[in-house]
C-alpha cells in the first residue's frame, strides 16, 4: 500500500474514503490528470523531499482539505500533494530552494487553483463577483491551503476561524456590532451571499423576498384574510409593503446587517 512514502492516511478505511473523494470529484480532478502544473525540466519529488526545508508545512499538511486526499499509491500521487499547487520540485530542490526559484506561488495567481476548480472559475465569471480573476482578490485572503481549516485565509491563525471574520478583514462596515443585532448573521455571511459569484445583485443568494422567508416564515393569525403575509403582528399585505419591492429596499429593512436606532432593522 505505498507505505515507503509514509504519506498514506492512518487507516485503509481512510484511504479508501480518500479515493472515493477523488473519484466523485472527477470535474475538478479529471482536468489536472491533462495538466498538471508544469516547470520547464523539473519532475515529481513527493512531498518528503519538501521536509527538510519547509518542515512546518509538511506536518500540517496531512489535515488540510486537499491533504486529505492525498496518497501517493495513487494513480494522480503526484497531483494532490504540495507539487500539486507549486508545480513538480526537482530543480528548486537541486539549486537549494529559494523564492522564485523554479517553483510556483499560488498566492500570487490563483490559475493554478482554477485548473481544478473549473466550477468556482465558473462562479468567478458571473455578472457580480469578487474580483478574483481581475487580480483584485485571491484565493488565499479567504483560504488557507495548508491549514486545517481551509474556510480561514491564510496566514492568520486560529483567531481568524470564523468564516464572518473572513469577510470582516474587508468589510467592517457589514460586520460590525449592531444594537439591533440581525441573528440572521449568526448563521453567517453566506445564507445570504455566495462568496464567489452570483447573477444576482451584491452576491445575493436569491434575487428577491424569497431570501428572508426561508427563515421568516409568515404568520397566519386569527382575522386574517386569506393570502395576507403577517410577520410578528404586522400584516405586510393590507399595508402595501410587500408590493413595493424586496424587503430590504424600499425604504424598509434596509439596516438588513444590524441597526443602531431600528429594532426592525429599518435604517
Ligand atoms: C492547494 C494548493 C496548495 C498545496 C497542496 C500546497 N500549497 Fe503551499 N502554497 C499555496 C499557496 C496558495 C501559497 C501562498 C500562500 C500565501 O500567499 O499566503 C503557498 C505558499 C507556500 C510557501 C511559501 C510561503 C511563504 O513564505 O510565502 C511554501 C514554502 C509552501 N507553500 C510549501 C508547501 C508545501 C511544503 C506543501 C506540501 C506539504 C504545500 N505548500 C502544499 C498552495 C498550496
Ligand atoms: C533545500 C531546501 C529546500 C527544499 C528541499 C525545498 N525548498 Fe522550497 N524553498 C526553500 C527556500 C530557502 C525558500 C525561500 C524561503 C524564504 O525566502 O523565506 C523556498 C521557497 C519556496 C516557496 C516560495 C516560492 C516563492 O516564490 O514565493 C515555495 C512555494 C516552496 N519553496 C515550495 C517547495 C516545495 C513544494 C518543495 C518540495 C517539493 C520544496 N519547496 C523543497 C528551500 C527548499
Ligand atoms: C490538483 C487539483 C487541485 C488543485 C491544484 C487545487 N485543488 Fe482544491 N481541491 C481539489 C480536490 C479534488 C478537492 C476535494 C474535493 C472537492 O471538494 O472538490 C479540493 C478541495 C478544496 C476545498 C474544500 C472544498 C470543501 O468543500 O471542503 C477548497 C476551499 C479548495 N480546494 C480550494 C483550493 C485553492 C484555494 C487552491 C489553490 C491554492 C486549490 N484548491 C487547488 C483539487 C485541487
Ligand atoms: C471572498 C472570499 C473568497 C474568495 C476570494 C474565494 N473563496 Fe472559495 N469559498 C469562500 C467561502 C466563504 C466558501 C464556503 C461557501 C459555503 O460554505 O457556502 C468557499 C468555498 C469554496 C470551495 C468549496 C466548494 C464551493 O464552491 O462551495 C472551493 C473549491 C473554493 N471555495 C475554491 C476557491 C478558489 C479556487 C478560489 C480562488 C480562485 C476561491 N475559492 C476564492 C470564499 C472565498
Ligand atoms: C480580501 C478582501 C475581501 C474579502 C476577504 C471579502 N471581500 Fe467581498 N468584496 C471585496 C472586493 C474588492 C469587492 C468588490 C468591490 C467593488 O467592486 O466595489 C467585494 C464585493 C463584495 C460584495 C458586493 C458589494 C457590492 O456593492 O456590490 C459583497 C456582497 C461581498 N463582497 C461579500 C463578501 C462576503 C460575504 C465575504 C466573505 C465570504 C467577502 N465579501 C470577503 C473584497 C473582499
Ligand atoms: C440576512 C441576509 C444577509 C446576511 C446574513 C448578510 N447580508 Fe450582506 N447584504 C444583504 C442584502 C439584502 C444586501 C443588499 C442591500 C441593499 O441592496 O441595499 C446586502 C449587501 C451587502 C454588501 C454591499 C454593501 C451594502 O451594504 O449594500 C456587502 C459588502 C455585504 N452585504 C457584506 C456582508 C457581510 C460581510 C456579511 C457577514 C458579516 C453579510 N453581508 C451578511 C443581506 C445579508
Ligand atoms: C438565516 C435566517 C434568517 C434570514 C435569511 C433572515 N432572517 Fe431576519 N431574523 C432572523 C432571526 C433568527 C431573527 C430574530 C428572531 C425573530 O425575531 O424572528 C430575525 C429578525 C429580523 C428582524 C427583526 C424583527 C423582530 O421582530 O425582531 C427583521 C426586521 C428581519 N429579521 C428582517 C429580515 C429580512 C428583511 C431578511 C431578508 C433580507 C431576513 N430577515 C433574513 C433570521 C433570519
Amino acid at each position: 500500500m505505498g507505505l515507503r512514502h509514509g504519506w498514506l492516511f492512518g487507516s485503509a478505511a481512510c484511504a479508501l474514503a480518500g479515493v472515493a473523494m477523488i473519484l466523485s470529484s472527477c470535474s475538478t480532478i479529471e482536468r489536472t490528470v491533462i495538466a498538471p502544473p508544469m516547470i520547464e525540466g523539473a519532475s515529481f519529488a513527493g512531498n518528503r523531499a519538501c521536509y527538510e526545508c519547509h518542515t512546518n508545512y509538511v506536518r500540517v499538511f496531512p489535515s488540510s482539505a486537499h491533504g486529505r486526499i492525498h496518497a501517493s499509491n495513487l494513480r494522480m500521487k503526484d497531483q494532490s500533494g504540495c507539487e500539486s499547487c507549486h508545480g513538480p520540485g526537482s530543480k528548486h530542490i537541486a539549486a537549494g530552494g529559494g523564492r522564485g526559484r523554479f517553483i510556483l506561488n499560488p498566492g500570487k495567481d490563483s490559475q493554478t487553483c482554477l485548473t481544478c476548480h473549473l466550477q468556482v472559475h465558473a462562479e468567478l465569471s458571473l455578472p457580480q463577483r469578487h474580483p478574483v480573476l481581475e487580480g483584485k482578490l485571491n484565493c488565499v485572503q479567504c483560504h488557507d491551503p495548508h491549514g486545517f481549516d481551509i474556510m480561514q485565509p491564510a496566514g492568520t491563525g486560529l483567531a481568524m476561524a470564523r468564516l464572518n471574520e473572513t469577510c470582516a478583514q474587508c468589510h467592517r462596515e457589514q460586520a460590525k456590532p449592531h444594537v439591533y443585532q440581525h441573528d440572521a448573521m449568526r448563521e453567517g455571511c453566506t445564507v445570504c451571499h455566495v462568496p464567489h459569484g452570483s447573477i444576482n445583485a451584491k452576491m445575493l443568494v436569491e434575487r428577491d423576498s424569497n431570501l428572508c422567508l426561508k427563515c421568516h416564515a409568515q404568520v397566519q393569525g386569527t382575522g386574517v384574510p386569506p393570502g395576507d403575509v403577517v410577520f410578528g403582528t404586522i400584516n405586510h399585505s393590507s399595508r402595501g409593503y410587500l408590493s413595493r419591492g424586496t424587503c430590504w429596499s424600499a425604504g424598509c429593512h434596509s439596516a438588513i446587517h444590524g441597526s443602531n436606532v431600528s429594532p426592525y432593522l429599518q435604517y
